[in-house]
């Protein structure tokens, strides 16, 4: 593992206040006291790694990232087994995709043996932040910004890695989702950075997500970029749908979603449970339909942040509402399948497919 340099805080959180905050993190407010931070310089290479007490960074203005947006991130989830161990799940296919939106962002890639380090070396100090609640894990963040001083658009020769561990509960607060299809925005097209995840991404469905707040849905939906008419995937996961012979449909990857983790993972879960997990296009006049005839029984969400989230509806602007059964109660498929993930993530199940790496720090 490359060397990192540990400074650690002088004023760590008092236990008693760790515990109370580990209560009910909710999802993304509360941090651990350290963070990582990696530099890179054209020429020089990736280079003084080390975990510092977390605190605001200093940047320039003329910085490049906050002109031109070169900022990369990626989310996945520590996870605490009842013996205490301390597991992460498929953190290689994170490495490979942070380096594919680097890639596509023209950034410096971040060598795997780095990203892992920096992981397992802020796990070494802030261990105590992983939580063991049933629904709870160390959300880790990791992300890259540009940050030469130019005012040029091209790409920036200087980069900064930071990875930051935020405890975490359920995503949604509610049992079931209730979502908007968003007819009149997009969220990538072919060509575009819809693989790459990019902040971009996320500062474009801003308004369509509001858009979904005000109609009162917790998240948005969006449509292909070209005919405004197959199903994408949300703001900020993946969707499946069921049919009623208990097959599992959720839209291929064109090059224009993100390749989700879990999308992958619950296909081969499914898939070794002897349910039918089929990647095909999927019409969302075809949701609408479905849902009335009884053609399609559930849908749901699924990512890190989000784990396997069930959909108790969908609403476009026409007025018409895809509900399944009552709106509010999650369906069997959906269930299975985040109990046979949660079980992997959490070390309770046969980790068949080796997606499971253990930290031994
Ligand atoms: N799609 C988007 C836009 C996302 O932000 C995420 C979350 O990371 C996902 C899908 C699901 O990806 P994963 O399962 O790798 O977390
Ligand atoms: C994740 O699931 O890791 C994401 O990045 C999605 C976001 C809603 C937090």
């Amino acid at each position: 593992m490359a060397d990192f340099h540990i400074e650690k805080t002088s004023t760590p959180t008092p236990a008693d206040q760790r515990e109370a905050l580990l209560k009910d993190p909710k999802f993304g407010r509360v941090f651990t006291d350290h963070m990582v931070v990696i530099r890179y310089v054209e020429g020089q290479g990736w280079h003084d790694a080390k975990v510092v007490p977390r605190g605001p960074l200093s940047i320039d203005p003329a910085s490049t990232v906050l002109h031109y947006g070169q900022e990369i991130f990626e989310g996945l989830k520590a996870y605490r087994g009842k013996n205490g161990d301390i597991t992460l799940f498929r953190p290689g296919a994170n490495a490979a995709r942070f380096a594919a939106s680097a890639r596509r962002l023209a950034m410096a890639e971040l060598p795997e043996d780095l990203f892992m380090g920096a992981i397992e070396n802020l796990l070494k100090v802030d261990r105590d932040w992983v939580p063991q609640g049933s629904d709870q894990s160390l959300y880790l963040r990791p992300f890259m910004i540009s940050n030469e001083v130019f005012l040029g658009v091209k790409r920036a020769n200087e980069y900064l890695f930071v990875l930051l561990a935020s405890p975490v509960g359920a995503y949604f607060s509610s049992g079931c989702v209730s979502v908007w299809v968003s007819d009149e925005y997009t969220r990538a097209a072919i060509g575009g950075t819809g693989e790459a995840k990019c902040g971009g991404n996320y500062a474009s469905s801003l308004v369509p997500q509001q858009e979904a707040a005000e109609k009162g849905c917790d998240q948005v939906l969006f449509l292909d970029a070209r005919e405004r008419r197959y199903v994408d995937e949300m703001g900020g996961m993946n969707v499946m749908f069921v049919h009623k012979d208990g097959s599992v449909v959720t839209p291929p990857l064109s090059g224009a979603i993100l390749r989700g983790i879990t999308r992958d993972s619950l296909l081969k879960l499914g898939r070794k449970m002897g349910l039918t997990m089929r990647e095909e296009p999927i019409a969302i006049d075809d949701v609408f339909a479905g849902a009335a005839s009884g053609e399609i029984v559930e849908a749901f969400a699924c990512g890190t942040a989000a784990v396997v989230s069930p959909i108790g509806s969908f609403h476009r602007a026409s007025g018409d509402e895809a509900r399944f059964g009552d709106g509010k109660t999650a369906g069997p498929v959906a269930l299975r399948l985040r109990e046979a993930l949660s079980n992997v993530q959490r070390g309770e199940a046969e980790d068949s497919f080796h997606w499971v790496h253990h930290v031994t720090v």
